[in-house]
């Protein structure tokens, strides 16, 4: 049940008798903040007093007399300046959530229209080491599937891994030359990952060692240019405003020309200061381009580069599977860039009879009208390019997987190949199966920032591995949960640790990965965030342990009253709500598919999480107010026991939706 859904409608049709199109102003409530204002709250009646020209209380009182409510609500009020504030029937809220608590479902409608949907997350460039960047698109892209699935719609997980890119010229020719035989045989993807990186490096190197001097004349220039800037401050007014700009514009330029020149200083010296490297960047001058053929090669068919490729893919898709198998991540299919291969001639060669793609110095391009930049599908030499692909994919996923609509849970840097992509698509006039336009969205994040406030890095300047980071977490947790298990104690003080090794193990891994997982989701996906295993491993505050923990607590509550939880689960619920704090967690608990829904339609997975924090504080309240156990009498507790255990459900699902697990001891 979405009850400001239902709100909204039942706002909406008494709207209809005062404005010709009530959508604007039907939106316009919200739950309340004070509970002295009821539970919602409609604003509408001021914005919609003005286009009228009426005076707002009168109008919100005609709008009261038009609302259809009474079945759930009392009389509406009207408050302030023309607020209408909606409290729900006491005798409402009960029926409405023992239906809530015998629902297997709890309370959340399969909708209505459900939609074909893939969600294309984690996708990383395999051969190269995984980093936290895409433990964010795995992380949010999984719930993103769980939650869209567990609504009814039709989803499908699609890992879009990097596979047929430049990384894997650079991998063959650091094979063909600098392989380490027994380094491969004992740890192959390491051996891969170090190819990569000494090639890469390489490369950066002769690249760099073209640029440096034409970045250190350019950085002279502009220092001149800026001095003699400074040398003329202008003594008008209006003219000094303009000089101020231009002076702000030339300290930037000369600002981003030092970072360039910086990091090809640091690019060249990772080389020269490195006599092995040094030698062999002397002896591999050609490298760029040698490896840039090794890939065109390899695309072309070359059946050495094959053999290679064949070789190593399997080896290096084995080892992101540790990862996903280690975070309980599910893909319904992987198809990476190279499946699209077959496909990409056809593609450019349609857009090119359509006259969508048009040549532009060699290269075939799309111009979309506002925008700079075209997209480029097919390069001078003939290369096709992510571009390409992308327009592929989405031509398979519509063609063969009858999509509607598609998520990509990728890195907000990429905005502009997106923006591209989807305004390509809208020119092809690609439609889904149904006829109807495709719903393509960039579910952009942000980036993971080390506590230093810079992008999150290791000591030694590489973006950390990704299994370091999830052990360092458990190993965390299995010292808060020790710590924690060490304190218990009975009533006369003595230590009752209860948590046999085995069980403090497992519960480390769940909270551990649980924290890393939530710190990621909590956050609003579009803003940076700071990793900070301490933080994200908290007992209080906004982290899964403190969820984890009130969901233990609340298990803990079943097992000391000596309840069977599950046996309890199977009888009808008798709630009874008398207490404020009653009533307040049971509204909370019926707003969980308002939550979910919300949460859908952003993409936003920290509106759950949010949601979630809320629910555990208003169990707190409720313990504060309401014994369970204590009480005298059988049927108070009974109630009070279906609604922790209601609560409890509604923690362990709403987590479960994130990919977060619980633990019935802590
Ligand atoms: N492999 C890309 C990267 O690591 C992300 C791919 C995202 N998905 C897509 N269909 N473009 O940056």
């Amino acid at each position: 049940m979405n009850l400001l859904h239902i709100l909204q409608s039942r706002l909406h049709a008494a709207l209809g008798g005062l404005v010709s199109d009530p959508s604007p102003y039907s939106g316009m409530v919200r739950s309340s903040n004070d509970p002295k204002f009821g539970d919602f709250q409609a604003n509408c009646a001021m914005p919609l007093a003005k286009e009228l020209g009426r005076p707002p209380r009168d109008l919100a009182a005609d709008i009261v007399a038009r609302l259809d409510v009474a079945d759930f609500c009392e009389t509406p009020e009207i408050a302030g300046p023309g607020f209408i504030n909606f409290r729900l029937r006491e005798d409402w809220l009960a029926t409405q959530i023992n239906a809530v608590a015998d629902d297997p479902r709890l309370g959340v409608a399969p909708v209505t229209k459900p939609r074909n949907i893939i969600v294309d997350f984690s996708s990383p460039n395999v051969a190269k080491p995984m980093h936290v960047g895409h433990l964010r698109s795995t992380v949010i892209g999984d719930a993103l599937t769980k939650i869209l699935t567990h609504l009814g719609h039709h989803v499908l997980s699609d890992n879009h891994i990097g596979d047929w890119g430049t990384q894997f010229g650079m991998i063959i020719y650091g094979c063909k030359h600098f392989l380490t035989p027994d380094a491969y045989s004992a740890d192959a993807v390491g051996e891969l990952a170090r190819l990569y990186r000494l090639v890469n490096n390489l490369c950066d190197y002769q690249l760099a060692k073209v640029e440096a001097p034409k970045l250190q004349l350019a950085l002279t220039t502009k220092q001149a240019e800026l001095a003699q800037l400074e040398g003329a401050v202008p003594s008008d007014a209006k003219e000094k405003k303009e000089f101020d700009k231009s002076l702000k514009k030339l300290r930037k330029e000369l600002e981003d020309l030092r970072e360039s020149t910086n990091s090809t200083t640091s690019k060249i010296a990772a080389i020269e200061s490195n006599a092995a490297t040094l030698s062999f960047a002397q002896s591999h001058l050609d490298i760029v381009r040698l490896s840039r053929e090794e890939t065109a090669k390899l695309h072309a068919g070359d059946a050495e580069n094959r053999r290679l490729w064949n070789e190593f893919l399997p080896k290096c898709v084995a080892a992101l599977q540790t990862i996903y198998t280690r975070l309980s991540i599910h893909f319904d299919m992987t198809l990476g860039e190279s499946f699209y291969d077959p496909f990409l001639a056809d593609v450019v060669a349609d857009l090119k009879a359509k006259g969508i793609a048009t040549e532009s110095d060699g290269a075939m391009c799309v111009f979309i009208e506002g925008n700079a930049a075209p997209f480029l599908v097919q390069k001078a030499d003939g290369a096709y390019n992510y571009a390409t692909t992308d327009l592929a994919t989405i031509k398979y996923r519509v063609d063969e997987l009858n999509a509607e609509e598609i998520l990509y849970v990728v890195d907000h840097r990429q905005s502009e190949h997106f923006d591209l992509l989807f305004a390509t698509i809208d020119k092809w006039g690609y439609r889904s199966q149904q006829g109807e336009p495709l719903k393509l969205s960039h579910v952009k994040f942000g980036t993971v920032m080390g506590k230093d406030g810079k992008p999150f890095k290791t000591r030694s300047g590489d973006t950390v591995g990704l299994e370091s980071l999830l052990d360092e977490a458990i190993a965390k947790a299995r010292q808060i949960v020790a710590e924690n298990d060490d304190r218990k104690t009975d009533n006369d003080g003595n230590p009752t640790p209860e948590l046999p090794e085995a069980e403090r193990d497992a519960i480390a891994e769940v909270v551990g990965l649980g924290g890393i997982k939530y710190a990621d989701l909590k956050h609003n996906r579009e803003s940076d965030y700071i990793f900070d295993t301490d933080k994200m491993l908290a007992m209080t505050g906004d982290t899964a342990t403190y969820l984890q923990y009130a969901y233990a607590r609340l298990c803990g509550i079943f097992r000391k009253g000596g309840v069977d939880r599950a046996d309890f689960s199977s009888q009808p619920a008798t709630i009874q709500l008398t207490h404020p704090a009653e009533r307040a967690l049971a509204l909370q608990l019926l707003r969980f598919e308002e939550a979910l829904t919300h949460t859908a339609a952003e993409a936003k997975p920290n509106l759950l999480t949010q949601y979630l924090y809320d629910l555990a504080g208003h169990l707190t309240t409720f313990y504060e107010g309401c014994p369970v156990l204590k009480g005298d009498d059988p049927e108070v507790r009974t109630s009070r026991l279906h609604l922790v255990n209601l609560t409890g459900r509604v923690i362990e699902q709403g987590l479960a939706l994130l990919g977060i697990g619980v633990c019935e001891k802590m």
